[in-house]
């Protein structure tokens, strides 16, 4: 009541900064569809009683409720189908609100208790999501926290998502990923409120999901040699090398991370990544190549075999792809899609089709006659009649077809849906063909990218910081929204060491992501959003998950003025200080404060920063070599 007669008089008063603070202690993410903050809070008593439909679908959406709060209050909570006196109420509400549809969800929360209506499970799932947000961050432990008041403030929510498709994309073949971590990464989506994990199986360094009817695939091809330093830098394995880096899921363990999943309303959408990315399939079955001396090839430990100087498609130095002109391709796909079709209940199964390199098929007498054959002009469009026998076998499966933007490339298979990732433009022109999309741009999307300078940051061919991220709208400008699924971030694991570092690359990232696809784009507030950011670190704090610092971290901008180095410095978070030095030593609040572009004494060597919340540290060290700056201004030492 305390902080309502505040927030009332506070408001009255025009005091709103007082009423910023206040509001900014509810931080939902992704931010609802609509929200009312009501007088008063809602104090979880010692027992806990929970009334909830005894349906199995909502099974792990009791246990979730019933474990968090047990865990962190220590109180007692008690589960039952039928409690009229139960101070939390999940109600399955199947007929009375068709606007929250099958996703969404109402959560009440009075003085007396807390009620979640939904139309089907997953919207009473996403309540509780919500709820838990509500809770003081300490809810998140896993150990009974004392002298927290567990209380939430009281409000009225309507909610529901903006797209179906909701997405987060995981490469476990360039990094492998246990079945334990995978499970950890579904939980921690779910409760952001993704609906759907992109698991790419399989790639030039490691295929990852057992068939059993080429048992080669996981026999070899999920294993290389154990590499550290820079991915794509790494020596060219000796024979002699231990092939002991890798790992793969057997069929049982797919199974496992389904029900999983799915018990969190999460689909999975498997990617087998062909005919380009197939050198651990072509080097457990070099017979699947167009090229001879595949028999020697081995699975990519992270060295370079590609050349990106003349730009898409590729110049391959090991021919890493599937021979479309081979019989034996289609019959090897045919009994892999069996397999994976049987494991994974997901409508769709993506097979990739991104990167294909053309130069060995250009040397290819085999694909030579298959183009007088079927009258194909192109390489490209030997992609497109390979994308198209693929998507009968897919569909044969009883599946639908998706791929990679350069499906488009040659002429689109007739029912083929497309993920666009080289911006997004491959999304809009699939949407004008009247096919579905789901957009993965690079320029907003791409999580694998780096968050901030290189200086500081692992180094990434490219940067994607978080105000970026949080820029990304699926639905591009004059394309029609119906064709538009959603849209989901890409998690590549080339530059992944660890699944810690994976973490890090993920958040807060994958936070602006969910408010990208769930909430409505009039409700997105970038200085909102970086508040309740700072609230969910707190959150992984307790949890023990990694996210990256670097939105407290400044961008550095070098200009060449006149033949002189300018140094701009850009936050993109609001009211942060930047400090700096040019002497070596390491810069405190006490030392100049940036305002306006820096010109370098002349010999400076380091321009160090640091950046300030009032009088605390919040950003990292940074030591930027003033060489480095000139470089990137293009002014010569
Ligand atoms: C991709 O990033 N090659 C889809």
């Amino acid at each position: 009541m305390k902080k309502i007669a505040l927030l009332l008089s506070c408001c009255l008063l025009g005091i709103h900064a007082i009423c910023q603070n206040i509001q900014a202690s509810i931080a939902i993410i992704p931010e609802p569809v609509q929200l009312v903050q009501n007088a008063g809070t809602f104090v979880l008593p010692k027992n806990i009683s929970i009334e909830l439909p005894g349906l199995p679908e909502l099974k792990q959406t009791a246990n979730f409720l019933q474990q968090r709060l047990t865990m962190a209050t220590g109180n007692t909570v008690s589960i039952s189908n039928q409690n009229s006196a139960a101070v939390i109420k999940l109600v399955l509400n199947k007929t009375a609100n068709q606007i929250i549809a099958n996703e969404g969800y109402q959560l009440t929360v009075t003085t007396s208790n807390i009620i979640i209506t939904a139309n089907q499970p997953a919207g009473l799932f996403y309540g509780v999501q919500t709820l838990l947000q509500l809770f003081p961050a300490a809810i998140e432990s896993n150990v009974a926290v004392q002298q927290v008041q567990w209380q939430t403030p009281c409000v009225s929510i309507t909610d529901y998502p903006r797209f179906g498709w909701r997405g987060l994309m995981l490469d476990v073949s360039r990094r492998f990923f246990t079945k334990k971590e995978v499970k950890d990464f579904i939980d921690l989506m779910a409760r952001y409120k993704f609906n759907l994990f992109h698991w790419h199986l399989t790639d030039d360094q490691g295929w990852r999901i057992e068939i059993k009817s080429y048992p080669n695939l996981t026999k070899k091809g999920a294993w290389s040699a154990d590499k550290t330093g820079y991915f794509g830098t790494f020596s060219e394995p000796l024979p002699t090398e231990p092939r002991t880096y890798g790992g793969f899921y057997t069929q049982e363990d797919i199974k496992e991370v389904v029900l999983y999943a799915k018990e969190r309303f999460v689909n999975i959408l498997p990617e087998i990544d062909v005919p380009g990315h197939s050198l651990a399939a072509v080097a457990s079955y070099p017979e699947l190549s167009c090229t001879t001396g595949a028999d020697k090839y081995e699975v990519g430990s992270g060295e370079n075999f590609m050349d990106w100087s003349h730009g898409h498609p590729p110049i391959a130095l090991k021919d890493n792809t599937l021979c479309p002109a081979n019989e034996k391709v289609y019959v090897f796909l045919d009994k892999v899609m069996t397999e994976v079709a049987a494991l994974f209940p997901f409508e769709y199964i993506h097979v990739g089709g991104d990167e294909c390199p053309k130069n060995y098929w250009e040397k290819s007498d085999a694909i030579n006659a298959l183009m007088k054959k079927e009258s194909l002009k192109t390489m490209m469009e030997v992609q497109a009649y390979f994308e198209k026998r693929l998507e009968k076998i897919v569909e044969n499966k009883g599946k639908k077809f998706m791929g990679w933007d350069e499906i488009l490339e040659g002429g689109l298979a007739p029912n083929a849906a497309v993920m666009s990732w080289r911006g997004e433009l491959g999304g809009i022109q699939a949407a004008k063909l009247k096919h579905d999309v789901v957009m993965s741009p690079s320029t907003f999307a791409y999580v694998d990218y780096m968050q901030g300078d290189q200086i500081i940051e692992p180094r990434v061919y490219a940067t994607l910081r978080l105000n970026k991220t949080y820029m990304f709208d699926p639905v591009p400008a004059g394309v029609d929204a119906k064709y538009i699924k959603g849209g989901q971030a890409n998690m590549w694991s080339e530059q992944l060491p660890s699944v810690r570092h994976m973490q890090y690359m993920m958040w807060p990232r994958g936070f602006a992501i969910a408010e990208c696809v769930w909430s409505p784009k009039e409700k997105k507030n970038w200085n909102g959003f970086v508040t309740k950011v700072e609230q969910h670190f707190k959150r992984f704090d307790i949890q023990e998950v990694k996210y990256a610092p670097s939105m407290y971290d400044p961008e550095f901008i070098a200009k060449n003025s006149n033949g002189q180095l300018l140094i701009e410095l850009k936050n993109e978070v609001e009211g942060l200080d930047t400090h700096y030095s040019f002497d070596n030593s390491f810069p405190d609040r006490f030392y100049p404060k940036y305002t306006a572009a820096l010109a370098p004494p002349k010999d400076a060597v380091m321009l160090k920063v640091i950046t300030y919340r009032g009088n605390q540290p919040i950003g990292r060290m940074i030591a930027m070599p003033i060489d480095e700056m000139k470089k990137r201004a293009g002014i010569k030492k």
